[in-house]
């Protein structure tokens, strides 16, 4: 084989790989549901980055979840943090049960929601408890000393609630946080149950014994290769049991009928729905499934909440600062940087929904205040336009935008403010 042949044979198979990575063009235009949600911003939007409920959407995620439920529900507030959202769901799920975790919304909540039973869902610092009584009037009318459970794991937090308890004079429902295979804290060992339950027991006039609370959601996010899912379920109600059935032994007299069994959380409420030990079943991201909720176990769930932001330029190409004269190959080799768009805000926890085919630019870099997003011809955005989000998470993200906006029927119905971290 003379050189020229061995040249051109070498040439090809660089062509034809260089064909076979190519990017292909992933850009879309909207699709139908948000054109309808485009034209409705443009005409009745606030063209600022908003946090958008589908309320037929919730609906229909209510009505899941309402089908999984064999014991109370109770709404995780840090999943769904704005009050006309919460007041939303009490109502149309049919439940007061509020799992609250930042002492700022525990305050707003015993305010807002003066009818609520609230049960702290991580061990709060002493001193945030103190700072709930130091705000709280009394003026809503809503009781801690009945409707507040907080949230003891070791017997040091619970002597220091219990100094708190006596310095005001006040009686505190307790709740101790079990490991039912999370480990991340609460106690190991039903057996560490009893001097808790003890000290509190002895002073009725400052403790009650409220119940437990065992979360679960590696159930589900243990390697399938290591233990199926109902497997690890089976043995998360099995450690849960053991507590259970101490409490049943050392302490007959106590009325067990009343007390709080909280477990669950959105990825393992499915599996509750077999039977559980628990009687007060918490979740909130299920109701708005943000993308790290799309497990097999929430396949009835729909995506109902997305970030709307205009398009605030439109430019040709891909042009990088100090690579002008490779602005157009960027786009020759990747036909998904024939666009630029710099849109209003950015860089959420959040991933690009529609048009189809949008992507960051890391050699660009990220901004929050105008990310470049790049896309193909087939995007087709115009300036005033807006990119549609699905947040990865609903607890953060939404804290970052300032309204939320209902949407019903493909119409903005309502504007309800998001709650501020320090509210
Ligand atoms: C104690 C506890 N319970 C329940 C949940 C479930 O919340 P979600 O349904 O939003 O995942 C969480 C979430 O972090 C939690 O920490």
């Amino acid at each position: 084989m003379n050189s020229l042949k061995v040249l051109l044979i070498i040439a090809g198979a660089g062509l034809a790989s260089a064909i076979a990575i190519k990017p292909r063009d992933e850009g879309e235009g909207y699709s139908d549901y948000f054109r309808g949600l485009n034209d409705e911003l443009k005409a009745n939007g606030p063209f600022k980055p908003s946090m958008l409920v589908d309320l037929d959407r919730l609906d229909r995620n209510i009505q899941a979840l309402k089908a999984t439920l064999v014991e109370n529900y109770r709404i995780v507030v840090k999943s769904l943090p704005s009050p006309g959202l919460l007041s939303y769901i009490m109502e149309k799920a049919g439940t007061n049960r509020l799992m609250v975790f930042h002492q700022p919304f525990v305050s707003h909540m015993a305010e807002t929601f003066p009818q609520s039973d609230m049960l702290i869902g991580k061990p709060l610092p002493v001193r945030s408890a103190k700072i709930f009584y130091e705000r709280f009037s009394g003026a809503s009318g809503f009781d801690p000393s009945v409707q507040l459970q907080w949230l003891i794991d070791t017997k040091e937090r619970l002597d220091e609630y219990q100094t708190l308890a006596a310095k005001l004079g006040t009686k505190m429902r307790i709740n101790v946080e079990i490991d039912v295979g999370l480990h991340r804290g609460g106690l190991q060992n039903p057996t560490d149950l009893i001097p808790l339950v003890d000290q509190i027991l002895a002073d009725p006039e400052h403790l009650e014994f409220a119940g437990l609370m065992g979360y679960d959601p590696h159930v589900v996010k243990v390697p399938r290769i290591i233990k199926s899912p109902q497997k690890a379920y089976e043995q998360s109600q099995f450690l849960y049991q053991g507590f259970r059935d101490i409490l049943k032994d050392k302490y007959p007299r106590i009325d067990h009928s009343t007390l709080c069994l909280n477990g669950a959380g959105s990825p393992t409420l499915n599996l509750h729905k077999q039977g559980t030990v628990a009687n007060d079943i918490s979740a909130g991201s299920c109701l708005v499934k943000p993308t790290d909720f799309d497990v097999p176990t929430l396949e009835e769930f729909m995506p109902a909440s997305f970030i709307a932001t205009p398009v605030l330029k439109k430019l040709d190409g891909t042009n990088l600062p100090s690579a002008e004269a490779l602005k157009g190959i960027f786009s020759l080799w990747d036909p998904n940087r024939q666009q630029t768009y710099f849109i209003y805000g950015g860089k959420w926890m959040a991933n690009y929904e529609s048009p189809a085919g949008l992507r960051d630019n890391s050699l660009y870099g990220y901004s929050t205040n105008q990310q470049m997003v790049n896309g193909s011809f087939r995007t087709a955005l115009e300036v005033n336009d807006h990119i549609f989000l699905r947040p990865h998470q609903s607890e953060f993200v939404f804290l970052q935008l300032e309204d939320l906006l209902a949407i019903r029927d493909g119409k903005v119905v309502d504007h309800w403010p998001i709650l501020k971290q320090s509210a």
